[in-house]
């Protein structure tokens, strides 16, 4: 004879199997396992039994609802792996993806990397400054007195409280030797900013990397040694470097670098390429107060310093006729140089 909890585990297995939808497996499961469930009221009466039928029925009672409640889970179950392939169904996977497009590094970044590895070479390390400075740091400092042309508002960004928008990378040359004692070799790549007329040449913002080398018995040699290697590394050996001199108040001589190259185009011109010079001792001076020692004694340590032009550089190795390119982010332009 079948127990009659047997026919209710029967009767329940057979509404789970048959149960159209969630909805209708819910109903079911209240109808058996819930709170009112028939199982449950089982259990409730389970306390009148006699005790001996007590263990029987209990195991089986237990057997009952572990099966129905894994009936009804293994049906919710189907109901939503077939829910999910009738909608995975829809997809056609024949159409084509969404294109990842791949980006590039800017013609001024490479033309960066580029040049830093070749200094990199050379044993320079990198240092690095802010963009808005003080007036000292770039002017002071690099023996550049108030009354100098530089320092007015047309060639120079000021802000209201009266810092400014570094106009050139020397800015670096100060700080690096504030902080760190000789000998040092360094290069800080990096903004700089100018009142200018904008045009196919000149931009508000422009783009350096400045050098600076302080050891004993620095001379000019050493500084056109290095900028004539750096040339030649870049634009290729057969490339001629000539330096012309010049004024700057922070070198003493100072020189401008000029490349000619026939590899690029217009080859047979002269092109000026960076300022230099060999460091003047005023700016030692400068950075031996500010730092309250005598680390940059101008008797026993001497050196040189340039700044290279990035956005001409690589306009002449990328043949690039207009500044003015470079911040445009014209992907007809960039993607030549991806
Ligand atoms: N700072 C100068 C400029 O921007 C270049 C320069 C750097 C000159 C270092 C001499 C030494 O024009």
């Amino acid at each position: 004879m079948t127990h009659p909890l047997e026919e209710l585990r029967e009767a329940a297995l057979r509404e789970i199997e048959s149960a159209p939808d969630e909805q209708a497996l819910e109903t079911a499961r209240i109808k058996f396992l819930g709170k009112n469930g028939s199982i449950s009221v089982w259990g409730e009466q389970m306390k009148s039994l006699p005790k001996e039928e007590k263990p029987v029925v209990g195991k089986l009672l237990n057997e009952v609802r572990i099966a129905v409640a894994s009936a009804l889970e293994s049906r919710i179950a189907r109901f939503r792996s077939e829910k999910e392939s009738a909608s995975l169904g829809k997809l056609d996977i024949s159409l084509p993806g969404t294109p990842h497009e791949i980006g590039a590094l800017h013609p001024l970044t490479q033309m960066w990397e580029r040049s830093i590895e070749i200094f990199r070479r050379m044993g320079f390390a990198l240092a690095d400054g802010p963009d808005i400075e003080d007036e000292w740091h770039c002017f002071d400092a690099l023996n550049t007195p108030p009354e100098h042309p530089a320092r007015s508002e047309q060639d120079t960004f000021y802000l209201p409280d009266g810092r400014l928008l570094r106009t050139h990378t020397s800015t670096v040359q100060i700080r690096t030797m504030e902080s760190t004692r000789p000998p040092i070799r360094v290069i800080a790549p990096g903004a700089a900013y100018r009142n200018e007329e904008i045009n196919a040449t000149h931009g508000a913002q422009f783009h350096q990397i400045e050098g600076l080398y302080v050891d004993e018995n620095v001379s000019v040699a050493d500084l056109k040694g290095a900028l004539e290697f750096f040339m030649r590394e870049l634009f290729g050996p057969e490339t001629e470097v000539e330096f012309r001199p010049h004024f700057f108040p922070f070198t003493e001589p100072s020189l401008e670098c000029y490349v000619k190259s026939k590899a690029l185009k217009g080859g047979e011109q002269w092109i000026e390429v960076a300022g230099s010079g060999v460091v003047h001792p005023a700016v030692f001076e400068q950075v031996n107060k500010a730092r309250g020692d005598n680390a940059y004694d101008p008797e026993k340590w001497s050196g040189y310093a340039f700044g290279l032009g990035m956005d001409r550089l690589a306009m002449i190795l990328f043949d690039i006729p207009d500044l003015r390119l470079f911040a445009q982010n014209d992907l007809r332009f960039l993607r030549q140089f991806a």
